[in-house]
């Protein structure tokens, strides 16, 4: 990637931040564009002093056009997380995760059609999945208004690359953590939760009994996932990205409590019900197409991954607090 210009959307967040970061220390030329929604990940101390150019603006907006002029590469990692916030405004939702990537699409089809491009969609697309590991065959069968729009927002990209030619790929991630993540959100997920919850000695609350099971990802393998998915093999193609290894949320909790030496107690809790209708049960990732194609493997265990996240934490203290 030296001397390329990339483009990172969603690059103030969290994901898009270690992307952008491992851009920048790699010699390209990284320019970034984030709305900075509210509730999000996005903060502009994500990318503490490096040189990057931020443009803060949706996606949707027209100012793009100048952003991915003449981009070798554009990873588009914008988008709406949270699952129980898709169900409270569907139409941000919808937004944010399908109509603005519609927008950019067209975008870059007008001004840099050439580029290529990498975007992030998520295992939500699946639903609950009836026969596990769910491998990009499996019918995509979502539970909540994120996963539709997640879906779309995905197919919209591979509608491009046939339609129009454009070397698109997306990537199907499982559940992520690592640095830089938002931990004073509930509406990240369980990781960023359980990770503030251990750091502050507070009572980790499982929602039922803890025993669904995830393949949780650190987001350096996921960055890696991302550098190897702009090869010219994955043009046109989905690729789901998870961990070999799953366990339960009951184990990751333990996990985190025991590997951070926190005084953290866990606690068994009923689902609210705004959870539990959206619930899908245990998950595991087929990665085994990405595997053979591109060469990718997780190369951190959830324990070295706490390990490291753990330290980036307790090093970055303003992580933990809401300002
Ligand atoms: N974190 C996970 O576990 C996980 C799992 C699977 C998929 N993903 C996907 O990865 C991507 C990044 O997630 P993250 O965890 O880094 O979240 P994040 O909230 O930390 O980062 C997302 C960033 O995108 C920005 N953004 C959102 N919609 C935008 C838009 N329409 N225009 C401009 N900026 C916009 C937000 O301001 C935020 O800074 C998302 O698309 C998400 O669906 C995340």
């Amino acid at each position: 990637v030296r001397g390329a210009v990339c483009v990172v959307t969603g690059g103030l967040g969290f994901i898009g931040s270690n992307l952008a970061l491992r851009l920048a220390a790699a010699g390209a030329a990284v320019r970034v564009i984030d709305s900075l929604v509210p509730t999000h990940g996005g903060d502009v101390r994500n990318l503490g002093a490096v040189d990057v150019e931020s443009l803060i603006a949706r996606i949707s907006d027209p100012r793009c056009a100048e952003v991915v002029e003449g981009a070798d590469v554009i990873f588009n990692v914008a988008g709406q997380v949270s699952h129980t916030a898709s169900m409270i405004d569907p139409r941000l939702d919808l937004e944010l995760n399908t109509v603005d990537h519609a927008a950019f699409l067209e975008t870059v089809r007008r001004v840099s059609p050439s580029s290529r491009i990498v975007h992030v969609s998520t295992r939500q697309v699946y639903g609950r999945v009836p026969h596990l590991p769910a491998n990009e065959n499996t019918v995509a069968n979502p539970v909540d208004v994120n996963g539709v729009a997640k879906l779309a927002g995905e197919q919209l990209h591979m509608v491009y690359a046939r339609a129009h030619s454009m070397a698109t790929t997306s990537l199907r991630l499982s559940n992520v953590y690592g640095a830089r993540q938002r931990l004073t959100s509930d509406e990240l997920g369980f990781l960023p939760v359980f990770m503030r919850n251990v750091l502050a000695d507070e009572t980790i609350e499982i929602f039922g009994d803890g025993s669904q099971r995830r393949d949780c990802l650190h987001v350096d393998d996921v960055v890696d996932a991302m550098l190897l998915a702009t090869d010219d093999e994955a043009v046109g193609k989905i690729y789901n990205v998870g961990h070999r290894c799953s366990q339960s949320l009951a184990e990751i909790a333990e996990m985190m409590v025991a590997i951070s030496g926190s005084k953290s107690e866990i606690r068994f809790v009923p689902w609210p019900g705004e959870h539990q209708r959206i619930d899908i049960g245990s998950f595991k990732t087929d990665s085994s197409k990405i595997e053979a194609e591109l060469g990718w493997v997780p190369t951190i265990d959830l324990a070295e991954g706490i390990r490291r996240t753990v330290t980036f934490y307790r090093d970055h203290p303003w992580y933990q607090s809401s300002i």
